[in-house]
Formats: C-alpha cells, structure tokens, sequence
C-alpha cells in the first residue's frame, strides 16, 4: 500500500485506491486522479475563489449569515450520496460508465455538489452552501472540462412562513428561490441578459434553468428548483418545503472575468496568475497572446460500444490541456452497415507555441491508443 497522499476534509486518499487500472469497475484516469485535491474554489486569488467569496457576500447580506459553508467536503462519495439520496432513476444516463467517474461500483467521483443534500438536511442544517469540484466524463469544447467546481445552495422553510402568504408551499418557495437567484445575478453581473428555461431534474419539481448570454450564444449557469417532498420527508423534513439550486463556477467566471477557455482556470502560467486578486470580481482578462491551433482529423469504422466520451478521454489522456476541442465532422454509415465518424482535433496551448513536432507525436500517439483502445479501425 502507498502512503496516503491527500487529506480532503479529514479523509485520506490514496491513489492507489483511486486510480486502478485492473480494476474493471474503475475509470478514474491518472489525470483525473491529480486534479483531486487541487480545490481551486479555496484559493482566495484565483477566480474560482474570489467568485466563490462574492456569492459568499451575496447571501451573507441577504440572509444575515444564516447560510452555513462547506467547502471541504470529499469529491469521493458513495452511489447511494451521488445518486440514490437525490432520487436519480435506476437507469438514468447520468449513472453511467459513459459519464461518471467510477472508482468501483459503489464509489464515485461526485458528479455534482447535489451529493451532499441528503446528509447536511439529515444533520439538521436549512440553510447551506457547498462548494466543490466535481467530476463529468464528458465532449471537448470550450466550456467543457471533466473537471469544474460547483456550488450547491439548499434552503429549508417551516410551515410558519408560506401559511402566511397567500401561495401553496410549492409556488411559495418557487417565488422565493427565483428572486433569490435573480438577485445574486444582478449582485455578480450588474446588467447581463439571463433568462429561465422550464427543466427535468429528478431532485426537484419544478425544476428551472438560469441561461447567460455569452459569445453569442445562451450558457447553462444552474439548475434549480423546488427540493422533491421525498427528499425532505426521507431526511427528517416531512413538514417543510425547500429550495435547491447548483450552479457552475466556471461558467460564472468566464462570463464575469471574460475568460475565453475552460482550461485557463488549470494554468499556473504567472501572466495569467497575476491577473486576479482576492475580493477583486469582474477584472476582466487580458489574454497574453493568441497562439495558433493546430488541426488533425482521424477518421475509423466505430464498434457498437464507441462513445465520443471514450474518444475524448483518450485524446485528454495523451494531450492533456494541449487539446481545446474534438468535434465530429464526418459521420456515414455504408451499405454494408459500417459507420465512419471523422473528428477534427483542435491544438492549441494557452500560453505557447507548439511545435509540428510535438503535435505530429501526439497524434499518432493518439491513433494507436484509439485503436488500441477502443476497438475501432482507423481509416
Ligand atoms: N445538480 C444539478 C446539476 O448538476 C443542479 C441542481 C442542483 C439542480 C440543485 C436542481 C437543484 O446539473
């Protein structure tokens, strides 16, 4: 056994019982494994923290501090926490090999903040915040990595505080949770377009999304909604009624600091570092330089069990943050019943030139393990 290696919130992991590749219950790559610990939402000068320190001031004011903070809690959580506790169906696709990380068939990395409602109301807690990193298996773009941070805000009413209003319980904390939310937007962004999409959460009914306007197109921010009565009568909560929402850091931020690619918020790069600073929200980014991309297509005859995630898995395995995005271009399907997807592999590093050297190994390198692993043939 190896020594433990981290300590998150008083839990000891060890990579080895992270990360093991004999193990066909888990799909938690090295890559992946190193990121556990980095906590980028408790660095106080770097966007992800200061963003957390401003949503922090917004319900300290508003609330008179009643929302009480966990931002320590362990990304290693048990099935029944990611997905029982919060209702999620038995063969939801979120539950999947495809789009969660897997350390053996009962442990996972949370996929999101969500996992930690069910104890904190058992604990007795109305009002909380947690923040966290979580992690999705999941496409190559822009705003995509396997790898963000959330931050989950629950809210707990008695019965006391809707037989007052005029309103059923549901339309009582529907009301409250959207002015809430609107106020925090308007706290973080001043003026932005936003606007409410009706959605499905197994968690919460009714169920809405917060959409930002951002490089010309409209950005998932949160989900949110009414906490499903279950939850609450399960945990202790029979009479009450609550409020959910989670919402994702890295979106925020790259709209408030206009930050153009999700892998900045991994550079350590000191011309990006020195731009941000505790309490200092909404500076916004100058990028240092634009270097050029690079562009491969690889094209195969896909199997039944091809995933674009597996594929995107493999190229970040290789290329780590040297990819910024991998896009279907070509997809056909021949007499003979084969399908051919063609991808466009984009290359570009944040803070340097490539070279055709590095690019060309990383891309055979890339075809062989595709090949390899994921049981396609190359064209
Ligand atoms: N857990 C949801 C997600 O990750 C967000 C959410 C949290 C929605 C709480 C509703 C209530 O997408």
């Amino acid at each position: 056994r190896v020594a433990a290696l981290l300590e998150i919130g008083g839990v000891k992991i060890a990579k080895d019982d992270v990360v093991r590749e004999s193990d066909p219950t888990n799909n938690v790559p090295d890559n992946i494994f190193s990121k556990i610990g980095l906590q980028l939402h408790r660095r106080d000068n770097h966007p992800i923290g200061i963003l957390k320190n401003a949503i922090y001031e917004y319900f300290d004011t508003s609330y008179s501090s009643m929302f009480v903070k966990f931002d320590d809690l362990c990304p290693i959580v048990s099935v029944q926490q990611n997905f029982d506790e919060v209702l999620v169906p038995a063969d939801h696709v979120s539950r999947s090999y495809n789009d969660t990380y897997y350390v053996d068939a009962g442990t996972v990395l949370r996929c999101h903040t969500s996992a930690h409602q069910a104890e904190l109301l058992r604990a007795g807690h109305s009002h909380f915040l947690v923040t966290g990193d979580v992690y999705r298996r999941d496409s190559i773009d822009s705003t995509h990595y396997p790898v963000f941070h959330q931050m989950e805000g629950v809210r707990v009413f008695s019965p006391n505080e809707w037989e007052v209003s005029s309103t059923d319980a549901t339309s009582y904390a529907a009301t409250n949770l959207k002015k809430c939310l609107e106020g925090l937007a308007r706290h973080l962004f001043g003026a932005v377009e936003m606007r409410w999409v009706d959605t499905y959460f197994p968690f919460t009914n009714p169920s809405f999304e917060l959409e930002i306007y951002f490089q010309e197109k409209w950005m998932e921010v949160l989900g949110c909604g009414v906490t499903e009565q279950e939850i609450l009568n399960r945990n202790g909560r029979k009479d009450s009624v609550a409020w959910a929402f989670g919402l994702g850091l890295e979106r925020l931020a790259m709209v408030l600091f206009d930050i153009p690619d999700i892998r900045l918020f991994w550079s350590t790069d000191q011309r990006l570092t020195s731009q941000f600073s505790a309490g200092k929200l909404g500076v916004k980014f100058k990028p240092f330089s634009k270097f050029p991309p690079c562009y491969k297509d690889i094209s195969f005859w896909i199997s039944d069990s091809f995933t674009e995630n597996n594929l995107c898995e493999v190229v970040r395995g290789i290329a780590g943050d040297l990819v910024e995005e991998v896009k279907l271009i070509d997809n056909f399907t021949n007499k003979k019943g084969m399908t051919s997807h063609c991808y466009r592999i984009a290359f570009r590093s944040m803070e340097r030139s490539l070279t055709d050297e590095e690019i060309n190994q990383l891309q055979w390198s890339i075809r062989e393990t595709v090949q390899t692993k994921l049981h396609v043939t190359l064209r």
